[in-house]
Order: C-alpha cells, then sequence, then structure tokens
C-alpha cells in the first residue's frame, strides 16, 4: 500500500537551499569510475535512489565502490576489468543506468540479466538496443528486446554512423559509450541536441570526443583515467523551488550550487519569458557551469513551448504546466510526445491529476494546453502514480490550494530528491 500526506496552503517561502547533486552527473561519474582506471572520487554526489541502482550494478561487476555522506570513491581497473556478476541487475526506476549500462555491456564479453521495476518494464528499450545490435552486441529481453527483462552477452563492436529519430542524451550516451569498445569510428546526430554531460565528463576522463552540431563522433579504443568529479546542483530539482518561489505570495527562495549548463537551462528561459523575477550569479564554470539562483513571487504570463526547447527542460514540463496555471493566457506545450515515455505517461498524469486540483488545463497528441490563471481548490486525494516528478509538483501545488491536498506515493520523491519535504519545511519555517 502506498503511503499518503496531508499538505495545505503556505503564505511565505523564504531561505536558502543547497539544491542535491544532479541526477545525470551522478550516474555517468560512478559509470565513468567504473570504467576508468585509477580512483575516481565524487563529491556532491546524489543519493537518490537511481544513483543508488548504478553503484548496486557496478558492484555486481566486481567495482570497489565506496559511498561515505554525499562523497563517493570508485576504484576503477579499466574497462577489462568489470566481470560478469552472479546476479541480476536490477536498475529499480533508473531509465539512466538501464540505456547507459546498456551501452558499456555491449561491449563486455559475458552474460547479464537487466531487470527493474513496473514502470520500467513499460520503456521503451529499443530505442538503445536497436543501434547496439546494428554495432554487434547480442542482446535480447522480452517483446523481441524492446523491454526488461534484458540479457546481453557483449560481441566485437563496430563503429557506425546513427542517425537517432529521438532527441535522448540516454541513447546518445548508450552508443558513445559502445562506441568507446567499437574498432573504427562511431557517430550519433540527434534532430536537437540533448543534454551533453556525457560529452564533457568523457573528455575530463581524458577521451576525445568530437561535436559538430547536434552529431558527436568518438573513436574506439580510447582509455578513461581516474578523476575528482563535484557535482553540481540538479536544475532539475531546482526547478519545484523556482516555481514555488514565484507561485507562492510573498517568497524569495536562494538555491546554491545549481548546475547550469545551457542543455539545460530550458526552465530559466520559460521561468523568464513568462515574466518571473529571477536572478542567475554565475560562480564557476570548469566541466559543468553552476550559479546561485533567487526567486521571488512574480506576476506570470503564458508562453509557447516546443521544439528545440523540449529536450532542454523535459523532465521540467510537470513543473511548468503547474506554473502555466498561474499565468495569464494559454500556456501550449508542444513537440513532447517523449513525455509518454517517462516515469509515467507524463502527458496523462499531468493533466489528470492538475484537473483533480481545479486547473484548465488539457492533454494533446505531444503536449498540453493550460487556460490560466486559475484559484487551485484543492480539497482532493492526488496520486504521483509512482512517479517522483509528479509527486514534487503535487507537493508544490497544495502550497496554493485553497484547501489542503492528501498525497499518495509521496515515497517516489526518493528516487531523486530524498530531502525534498525537509527542505520544503525549511523555507516554510525559516522567516
Ligand atoms: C537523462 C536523459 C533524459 C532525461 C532523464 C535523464 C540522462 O532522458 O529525461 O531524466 O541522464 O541522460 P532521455 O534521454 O530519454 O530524453
Amino acid at each position: 500500500m502506498s503511503d499518503k500526506r496531508i499538505l495545505s496552503k503556505k503564505t511565505t517561502l523564504r531561505g536558502e537551499i543547497d539544491v542535491p547533486g544532479d541526477k545525470s552527473i551522478s550516474h555517468r561519474a560512478v559509470m565513468f569510475g567504473a570504467l576508468a582506471e585509477g580512483k575516481t572520487t565524487i563529491e556532491h554526489f546524489l543519493t537518490g535512489e537511481d544513483c543508488l541502482s548504478t553503484i548496486s550494478c557496478f558492484k555486481k561487476m566486481g567495482v570497489d565502490i565506496q559511498l561515505d555522506g554525499d562523497t563517493v570513491t570508485v576504484n576503477g581497473k579499466g574497462i577489462n576489468g568489470l566481470e560478469e556478476p552472479s546476479d541480476i541487475l536490477d536498475v529499480g526506476n533508473s531509465g539512466t543506468t538501464t540505456r547507459l549500462m546498456l551501452g558499456i555491456l555491449a561491449g563486455r564479453p559475458f552474460h547479464t540479466c537487466i531487470i527493474g521495476d513496473e514502470s520500467i518494464a513499460k520503456r521503451p528499450m529499443d530505442r538503445v538496443t536497436i543501434p547496439l545490435k546494428m554495432m554487434g552486441a547480442y542482446i535480447d529481453g522480452r517483446h523481441e528486446g524492446r523491454f526488461t527483462p534484458i540479457s546481453t552477452r557483449g560481441g566485437k563492436l563496430k563503429g557506425i554512423e546513427y542517425h537517432s529519430p529521438v532527441a535522448s542524451a540516454q541513447v546518445k550516451s548508450a552508443i558513445l559509450l559502445a562506441g568507446l569498445q567499437a574498432d573504427g569510428t562511431t557517430s550519433v546526430t540527434e534532430p536537437h541536441k540533448s543534454r551533453d554531460h556525457t560529452e564533457r565528463m568523457l573528455q575530463k576522463f581524458g577521451v576525445k570526443v568530437v561535436e559538430d552540431g547536434n552529431t558527436v563522433r568518438i573513436e574506439g579504443g580510447q582509455k578513461l583515467k581516474g578523476q575528482h568529479v563535484y557535482v553540481p546542483g540538479d536544475i532539475s530539482s531546482a526547478a519545484f523551488f523556482l516555481v514555488a518561489g514565484a507561485i507562492t505570495p510573498n517568497s524569495e527562495i536562494t538555491l546554491t550550487n545549481v548546475g547550469i549548463n545551457p542543455t539545460r537551462t530550458g526552465i530559466l528561459e520559460v521561468l523568464q519569458r513568462m515574466g518571473a523575477e529571477i536572478e542567475i550569479i554565475e560562480k564557476s564554470n570548469e566541466a559543468e557551469p553552476i550559479a546561485d539562483i533567487i526567486v521571488k513571487t512574480s506576476e506570470l504570463k503564458a508562453t509557447q513551448i516546443d521544439g528545440e526547447l523540449i529536450p532542454r527542460l523535459i523532465d521540467e514540463i510537470p513543473i511548468i504546466a503547474l506554473l502555466a496555471t498561474q499565468a495569464k493566457g494559454t500556456t501550449v506545450i508542444k513537440d513532447a510526445a517523449e513525455l509518454k515515455v517517462k516515469e509515467t505517461n507524463r502527458i496523462d498524469t499531468v493533466v489528470r491529476e492538475l484537473r483533480k486540483l481545479g486547473a484548465n488545463i488539457e492533454a494533446t497528441d505531444d503536449g498540453m494546453i493550460i487556460h490560466g490563471d486559475t484559484q487551485l481548490t484543492g480539497g482532493v486525494t492526488v496520486s504521483s502514480h509512482g512517479d517522483h516528478r509528479i509527486g514534487m509538483m503535487l507537493a508544490i501545488a497544495s502550497l496554493i490550494c485553497e484547501h489542503s491536498i492528501e498525497l499518495e506515493g509521496y515515497e517516489a520523491i526518493s528516487v531523486s530528491y530524498p530531502s525534498f519535504f525537509d527542505h520544503l519545511n525549511k523555507l516554510v519555517t525559516s522567516q
């Protein structure tokens, strides 16, 4: 049975939040540390369930990984140091673990069996298994290899030139990680540029990666060397408090050390376009740029969100939908059919749950239309449907609902933001 929480309206949010580490970067730091020769230390690692799944899978392949608070030490023995696991690899709820690990396993000369939770079992894996098989990997799974459970036996790989039908960093990364183990050159071209953390971090670990517009190329046979990685705060987690600050009366919130990689900052552009009062104070720009961001209660206006912006804010669409309920005019989100294959079908779950709260929102084939601004009423039970970002969006919605709400399945939030409610309480009480 899923847990429930009663959440109610707040009149002010004030204070500072150190946003937990970026989920995408935390996964990659563990994986690349495991493939590298020598020691990798990871600071400000996200200890959410998804990233713990990545650690557990690589430990099962014989990699020595130690977690101490939010610091991780990985003692890598090189890519050939990975060993055949004697147990299944359980990815839990994590699509990133599944797809990036498939790229690594495509070239490893041993057998594995990958399983995950109910949500993972519904997510399409053929977007990576098809190109990986073209490279020479032996991969099979349920429904002709489309879904987990999936088994792999790595093959001798050859480079390919792949044109991905979707802008997906998970697809791009899986192919590049297989390309590292392939003969010759591998390239991936995407319709729009997706997040580039893999490209940046591979270069930090000593691998040459060539970027040319929406195409990325890698030569096989390159080696990774252990590094120190500082993980910036996750802008996708910060997004919930950016919106909370903009829509809750009398609020001012500072979010510190947030990653502002341009392939992830669509949310900041949308907030600015909608008239939100935000200030971005840039701090450092090493492998990944970082800033403090201040947000204040704002008068908001509607906007249109589509095209190349979509991959740059794909995970933020549930919270942007809530933001749009508080903006004057009609906000249209399109070109976002990818939402249907996230942890839940996020077009359905966002529209269904926000309607229960009194929002004027409709689903379309590739997005949603939101008419604002609306006073959300609440006074109902809503559900995360087991999706961490739907759970957090609904918890933020409760801040402005007339009546309290009951949130079912709030425990899903620990997938990406275990300290979410502590941070929310801190903003409520530190006035
Ligand atoms: C991720 C890429 C995105 C994103 C996911 C994390 C990554 O998925 O939605 O939360 O770490 O590469 P897609 O590659 O499927 O777009």
